[in-house]
């Protein structure tokens, strides 16, 4: 196959998606593929070898068969970058723009949790009616973040309330969209989700870090972050936890792959933190050493992601609209 490889971006996460995409690149010709690397700068144009690249409708991508975006946040992982692969007819790893707009969005992807029972925090939207008193009301510490951002980018941790205004400022600097979330002192476990239809879930990890919470610095300054695979929660939590992976990936309308974040509270409870849809791709970030724990190694997790993006693209064209 020859596959585009999508990169950089948009949002604050251009670094983090550069280096995911290199790994990529790399794991995808190691699996046998052939790989075209296309750079999305921060001022949204996109060049592959230092030639501008043209999104034409219908026109597919570079003579590619599929494209694999390796984009986080704003522009990338929310439905954007994945319309305009919708448009260019090309087939895409991973959720398409319904999917990929209703996790990115931290406030919708709850809400509709709430509906069908997921257990989670509690949460507040800022500048809703009467969302300061509804907020004093959820347990504290309280964090804040902007609903549509990722690693860890404008979240502030408000320990006394009086904090909270500058707090909802800072977030809302980010997206108008502000999350107050009730505080969990459950431990962070991870669970990768991998295929469309009929979804299977990786061995879940705990994170483990000396920081305060898993914080920027805590991500990405190597050796902070330590993973636990597989998390020592007991048999039973696991299996429920990997249930939830799986009915929250489905749920929300995701494809080919997403990282499912629980909490997993002392009294063995678990509540849904998030869902990324293009989780950080390195050989060792989170979402591969899940893989690679349950016997999947890199190049074939990528190959695998291939598959399912042609198998998704080739149903969906049978849709009449
Ligand atoms: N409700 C919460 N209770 C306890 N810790 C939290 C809560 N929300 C976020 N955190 C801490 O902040 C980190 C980042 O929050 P998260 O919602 O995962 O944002 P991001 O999308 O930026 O990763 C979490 O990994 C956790 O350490
Ligand atoms: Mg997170």
């Amino acid at each position: 196959m020859k596959v585009v490889v999508l990169s950089g971006g948009r949002s604050s996460e251009h670094e983090i998606s550069l280096a995911s995409g290199q790994a990529v690149a790399a794991g995808l010709v190691e699996g046998g593929q052939e790989v075209v690397e296309v750079k999305i700068a921060k001022d949204g144009t996109w060049t592959s070898g230092g030639e501008p690249v043209e999104v034409v409708p219908g026109a597919g991508l570079l003579e590619a068969d599929v494209a694999f975006p390796v984009l986080h946040g704003p522009f990338g992982e929310d439905g954007v970058t994945q319309g305009a692969l919708d448009t260019a007819g090309i087939a895409y790893v991973g959720s398409d723009v319904l999917g990929s707009s209703v996790c990115m969005d931290k406030l919708t992807l709850k809400r509709l949790c709430g509906f069908a029972g997921m257990p989670q925090v509690d949460f507040v939207q800022a500048f809703t009616p009467g969302w300061q008193a509804a907020a004093a009301d959820l347990e504290h510490p309280l964090w804040v973040k902007p609903s549509r951002l990722g690693s860890s980018v404008g979240i502030v941790k408000v320990e006394e309330f009086e904090q909270l205004e500058a707090a909802v400022e800072e977030a809302a600097s980010h997206d108008p969209r502000v999350i107050i979330e009730a505080n969990s002192s459950g431990r962070e476990v991870e669970c990768s989700v991998l295929g469309n239809e009929d979804p299977e879930t990786s061995m879940p990890g705990e994170i483990l870090s000396d920081s305060d919470w898993y914080d920027y610095e805590a991500k990405y300054t190597e050796g902070r972050m330590n993973l636990a695979v597989p998390a020592e929660i007991g048999e039973q939590t696991t299996a429920k936890l990997r249930r939830l992976a799986a009915e929250v990936f489905t749920l929300a309308g995701c494809a080919g792959l997403a990282r499912c974040d629980f909490f997993v509270e002392e009294n063995g409870s678990i509540l849904l933190n998030e869902v990324n849809t293009i989780p950080g791709f390195t050989q060792t970030s989170v979402y591969a050493k899940l893989w690679e724990a349950s016997g999947l190694n890199y190049p074939e997790l990528l190959n695998r992601l291939i598959e399912l993006a042609i198998e998704r693209h080739a149903s969906e064209s049978t849709h009449s609209f």
